[in-house]
């Protein structure tokens, strides 16, 4: 049986109808129009779904819709209402991604990073961006680019 949500998304309210079992991942693409979440594995292993659930990264592609009744959900298009973030003006200047599937999740991961810790050294943001896979980079200039705002911070 459909049950009515009610949440915060990149700063709008959502009312939505939506099934027990429906994912936060396909009501946000098919039902919401907000695309930068991209399916990827469907299973929490590459990131390319990530989203912030109250300033946290989450995978939307395991997270039920109705768990998010109440909250604040943010995505790419939240981040750059007012214009690309230095974060986004950073990965391109570095040329940081190739064919781009990878980049919604991976900002969303760095974002929340750089929130938690503005300077983190390339370490900790090779940990942090460890659950999103990139398969054409080999990640180097994903995180000089992050690293570079680090820096800058
Ligand atoms: S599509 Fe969600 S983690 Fe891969
Ligand atoms: S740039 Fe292609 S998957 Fe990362």
């Amino acid at each position: 049986m459909k049950k009515e949500i009610n949440f915060v998304l990149n700063g709008n309210s959502v009312s939505i109808e939506v099934e027990p079992n429906e994912k936060l991942l396909d009501v946000l693409r098919d039902k919401v129009g907000v695309k930068s979440p991209k399916y990827g594995c469907g299973r929490g292993e590459c990131g390319s779904c990530t989203v912030l659930l109250n300033g946290k990264s989450i995978r939307s592609c395991i997270t039920l819709a109705i768990e998010v009744d109440g909250q604040e959900i943010t995505t790419l298009e939240g981040l750059q209402k007012d214009g690309i973030t230095p974060l986004q003006k950073s990965f391109i200047e570095h040329n940081a991604f190739q064919c781009g599937f990878c980049a919604p999740g991976m900002t969303m991961t760095a974002t929340e990073l750089l929130n938690k810790d503005p300077h983190p050294d390339e370490e900790e943001i090779r940990e942090a961006i460890a659950g999103n896979l990139c398969r054409c980079t080999g990640y180097d200039t994903i995180v000089k680019a992050i690293l570079d705002v680090a820096e800058k911070k």
